[in-house]
């Protein structure tokens, strides 16, 4: 990575994993997180927006703004994901109200705002909880996609099958047609859909090494992943707890991890067993970059380093 950090832009829904990824993306010094913009997903937007906040204060980066943005899907009803991230969206986090409160402006008004002028070479945008907020913004202004440098999404699934349906992943059943929107921008994405994500889980060893790991920080992931591994192990027996929204992080930090092959991505929006599916069609200049390797090791590896680093 070159020495002036990436400048990033975080759409999220925390969400026990997005927080890990709120976490990694602050500890790097490679990282300039401008905003972070929240919607309606793993839980309603009023807790998405909170628990934003609570890791912000956490982790001392109450300078970053926080926007709320939509607060349900673009026409499909709400659904939610309390049984894998808690009542309070963050299980293994004392709740808590935070001192600094959201940042003014709507999510899709910054997002415009921001595409529309952005440093040079563009922003790298996050996306890890359904895409409203996004898909919003390309409505109201195409013309923002020229601001985008890379677009990183967490979100569905190919060989892996789905993890709310036989073949959706919740990222994208949670609003179909706003991920249907973002991927048919045809803007460079790089998607780490389960086929990677479900590579990279955090086994109770690593878990431990991290816990033993000096500092607050450690010990809040720490918190935060045996949370969220005892509510995946009682819907799903055996198995820990993917990183999905770490990967993304992964990513941006530290390509050589993962592979990618070249494909066109759509996602299948009318009624019925399909619904919320992605459908990746192979394609040497499509616009996507599907993961289909991921490192675990190699991504775990990189999370002690970004905990080890000096705060
Ligand atoms: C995705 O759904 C959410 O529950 C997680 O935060 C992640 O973004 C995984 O399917
Ligand atoms: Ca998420």
């Amino acid at each position: 990575m070159t020495d002036t950090p990436l400048p990033l832009i975080i759409d999220c829904d925390p969400g026990i994993d997005d927080a890990v990824m709120l976490m990694m993306a602050f500890l790097s010094p490679h990282l300039d997180v401008q905003a972070i913009t929240t919607v309606a997903g793993n839980v309603p937007l009023a807790f998405t927006s909170r628990n934003a906040r609570m890791i912000c204060e956490r982790m001392n980066r109450t300078n970053i703004p926080v926007h709320a943005g939509c607060p349900r899907p673009m026409v499909r009803k709400m659904v939610t994901a309390e049984d894998f991230h808690g009542e309070s969206g963050i299980a293994g986090m004392d709740v808590f109200e935070p001192e600094v409160p959201l940042a003014p402006g709507h999510a899709v008004d910054v997002l415009i705002e921001k595409l529309s002028a952005p440093p040079e070479g563009g922003y790298t945008v996050i996306l890890s909880g359904p895409m409203t907020n996004l898909a919003a913004a390309l409505i109201m202004a195409p013309q923002i996609a020229q601001g985008i440098r890379e677009l990183v999404v967490m979100g569905g699934a190919d060989t892996a099958g789905g993890n709310i349906t036989p073949s959706a992943e919740f990222n994208i059943y949670a609003d179909p047609l706003a991920a249907a929107i973002v991927f048919d921008a045809g803007l460079p994405t790089v998607v780490l859909a389960l086929d990677a994500t479900h590579q990279v889980r955090a086994e109770q060893v690593r878990v431990d090494r991290i816990r033993a790991l000096p500092g607050r920080h450690a010990e809040l992931m720490a918190d935060l992943l045996d949370a969220a591994n005892r509510l995946e192990l009682r819907w799903r027996p055996g198995m820990q707890v993917p990183m999905h929204d770490p990967s993304t992080v992964g990513w941006v930090l530290a390509p050589h991890l993962f592979e990618t092959k070249r494909c066109r991505v759509s996602v299948v929006t009318r009624p019925g067993k399909d619904f919320g599916r992605t459908k990746v069609k192979d394609s040497a200049r499509g616009p996507h970059r599907w993961v289909t390797v991921a490192d675990a090791d190699g991504f775990f590896a990189l999370v002690e380093d970004l905990l080890k680093a000096p705060a």
